[in-house]
């Protein structure tokens, strides 16, 4: 099975291509993104691919007999707010040019990650599949039209689109891009390297969240789940659900010194729409999903793994 990840740079992928290399093979997953410098930090195969030029995907999709895509590749919530023109492009654009690509060339699957940035001020708390969405960002609204026209082509052309809604996700190995939800990482960051930080959002903001080896067993479990399992084209996953301040207490537990503040800025309007937690209780019926990551496991293995990180970093070998 030959395996193309978009986006592979990114806070996802830098951690999907090795999950994947060592599960299917290095020479089965085929690394792509935009940016050359990052992308070198992989051992091949990896391609220079912008989503945007639909040729030069067709030609990698060609040339490595491509069986399955993991489409990562996209502009975030708050980066999408700066500038909803490029949002629209990346994110609906070079969607599309990959659901064209995989039909066009007999691509058998495409994972494609939504988000809780698809749900709204207008959906219920703690939604599940089917709901009330509406979402207010260009980045939600994107996410919306992969999960329906993933269920379209689906329908209509029997490419095997699937995906789960994620939470925020936390990680130490590659810093997150213009989420709303990275206060949840910078928080480390700033614990780590100031013993101070200062939050984007009001102390009492509660969003779910969940821990990259959580995320990572998620989408490669949609992917490899039979067929006659899925009641949905998309499922909600979570991992945990809890406030700035009751992120700054369990720092605290490992780094008592740790000081923050709270001085919300455009970003909590987009946080405050979205749900504080979701129901999961789908993909855990269907396909045995379970997150195995807690708060307080997941802030230990963090500061511990990016303590480690930053000290290589001091001496320029991270
Ligand atoms: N982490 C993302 C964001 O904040 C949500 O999918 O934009």
């Amino acid at each position: 099975m030959k395996i193309l990840v978009t986006g592979a740079t990114g806070q996802i992928g830098s951690e999907l291509v090795p999950e994947l290399r060592k599960k299917y093979g290095d020479e089965n997953v085929i690394a792509t993104g935009r940016n050359i410098k990052k992308l070198k930090e992989f051992s091949e195969p990896t391609e220079v691919l912008d989503v945007l030029n639909k040729k030069k995907l067709e030609q990698v999709v060609k040339e490595h007999n491509i069986d399955v895509i993991y489409h990562l590749a996209a502009i975030l919530s708050a980066k999408g707010e700066q500038n909803p023109q490029l949002c629209f492009k990346v994110n609906v654009d070079g969607l599309y040019n990959v659901l064209e690509t995989a039909r066009e060339n007999n691509v058998e699957k495409v994972i494609i990650p939504s988000s809780i940035a698809a749900f709204g001020p207008e959906t219920p708390d703690n939604p599940s599949e089917i709901t009330i969405q509406r979402p207010k960002t260009m980045y939600g609204i994107s996410k919306v039209l992969a999960e329906l026209l993933g269920e379209y082509y689906y329908n209509k052309y029997g490419l095997d689109v699937r995906g789960v809604r994620f939470p925020g996700i936390i990680s130490w190995k590659t810093e997150p891009g213009g989420g709303t939800t990275d206060y949840a990482v910078e928080a480390f960051y700033a614990a780590i390297q100031k013993g101070h930080y200062t939050y984007f959002v009001r102390k009492d903001t509660v969003l779910p969240m969940m821990y990259m080896p959580d995320a990572l067993k998620a989408l490669i479990q949609i992917a490899e789940a039979e067929p006659s399992q899925l009641r949905y084209r998309f499922y909600n996953v979570t991992g945990m659900s809890f406030s700035a301040e009751e992120l700054t207490k369990v720092i605290q537990k490992f780094i008592p010194d740790f000081t923050a503040d709270y001085k919300p800025d455009e970003r909590q309007k987009i946080a405050d729409s979205w749900p504080t937690r979701i129901d999961d209780s789908a993909a855990r019926e269907d396909w045995n999903w379970k997150p195995d990551w807690d708060l307080e496991r997941m802030a230990r293995d963090m500061i511990e793994n990016l303590s480690k990180k930053l000290r290589g970093d001091a001496y320029g070998k991270a």
